[in-house]
């Protein structure tokens, strides 16, 4: 099931180049699906939302279980630091804090029915993690750069709209998007410059690790390809908010957003196409309006060109 994102990639090329360059795909579809645009935007029901944190919270607590367990692997050692991004105990905290079930929260409906009825995807990603934990470690750290890199990439941009969307603007709830700058010893508080300077640390952590084995290389370049891929599954997991009575085709365009990750409007077309056949409709009567006092043709089109200029250049 492994997405073959490598085949056309120098091996000789760093951990982290090779990661970003042969990703670059999988992020676009998983950056482009309909469960990503839902969540980035706030607009999950808020049951769904906790119901997709409970899936994470199980997602990591198998990923950071297995990097405990390996942590003096020479591939992982050098990116192994649980104090700055183990994000388990934060989304646990989360969950608790939105069900108002404080530590009792596994009782609760919403996670017994989701674990007596997992989504496949689910499934498959957490018994794929305790795989690799069992038999084949070295690949860890591609399901780790795919989730800790994205959660320092997009994290903030993500925790204004859910901010704002669940209530939550006096923070509580939300510390799975807070890291520690690099070096401290308290949760949280990290700005934007420290984490890239988290990333950075982690780029140089995953060269270090994977140094020029290419084999390594390879195995967790494609290992990285899976992660996406079931990142997007756990994704398409997600049930559509019920606030949205619109058909697949404005869903579709509304997760249309930048490579900055600023979300684009989705009426933006709609208004183009709009400001479009106005143009056209105002040509067609002043070209009745000239030719009726007797413009000729040529100056019709001098005119024309001339009245489409501001036009073209905005
Ligand atoms: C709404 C969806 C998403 C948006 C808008 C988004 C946006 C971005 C942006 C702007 C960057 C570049 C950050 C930088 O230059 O430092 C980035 C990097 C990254 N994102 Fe996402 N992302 C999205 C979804 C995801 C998902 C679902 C994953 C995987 C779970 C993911 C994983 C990553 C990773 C691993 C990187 C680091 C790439 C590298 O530099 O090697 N992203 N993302």
């Amino acid at each position: 099931m492994a997405t073959d994102s490598s085949p056309a990639l120098d091996l000789s090329q760093p951990m982290a180049t090779l990661l970003r360059l042969g990703t670059a795909q999988a992020h676009e579809k998983a950056e482009h699906s309909k469960g990503a645009a839902w969540l980035t935007r706030g607009e999950l029901d808020r049951d769904e939302y906790i119901r997709f944190l409970m899936m994470l919270y199980h997602v990591y607590s198998a990923l950071e279980r297995a990097l405990d367990r390996h942590a003096a692997h020479p591939v992982l050692a050098p990116t192994y630091n649980p104090a700055l991004l183990a994000r388990a105990p934060s989304l646990a905290a989360d969950i608790a804090f939105l069900l108002q079930a404080s530590s009792d929260w596994q009782a609760h409906p919403l996670h017994t029915e989701l674990l007596a009825h997992p989504p496949p995807t689910f499934a498959q990603y957490v018994a794929r993690l305790d795989e690799l934990a069992e038999a084949d470690p070295a690949p860890l750290l591609a399901h780790a750069y795919v989730r800790y890199l994205g959660d320092l990439s997009g994290g903030q941009f993500i925790r204004r709209r859910l901010a704002k969307a669940y209530g939550l603007e006096d923070g509580r709830g939300l510390s799975f998007y807070d890291f520690a700058p690099l070096g401290a010893a308290n949760a949280g508080g990290a700005t934007i410059g420290d984490m890239k300077k988290i990333k950075e640390w982690y780029r140089d952590g995953m060269n270090a690790g994977a140094g020029d084995n290419a084999a390594a290389k390879d195995a967790i370049l494609r290992e990285a390809g899976l992660a996406f891929d079931l990142n997007t599954g756990l994704f398409d997991t997600l049930r559509p908010p019920t606030s949205l009575s619109t058909p697949d085709s404005v869903a579709v365009t509304s997760v249309e957003s930048t490579k900055a990750g600023q979300l684009r409007d989705p009426h933006e077309a709609v208004y183009r196409q709009f400001s479009v056949l106005s143009l056209i409709a105002a040509l067609i009567l002043a070209h009745y309006f000239l030719a009726s006092r007797g413009m000729s043709v040529e100056d019709c089109l001098v005119w024309r060109v001339e009245a489409l200029k501001p036009w073209l250049s905005s």
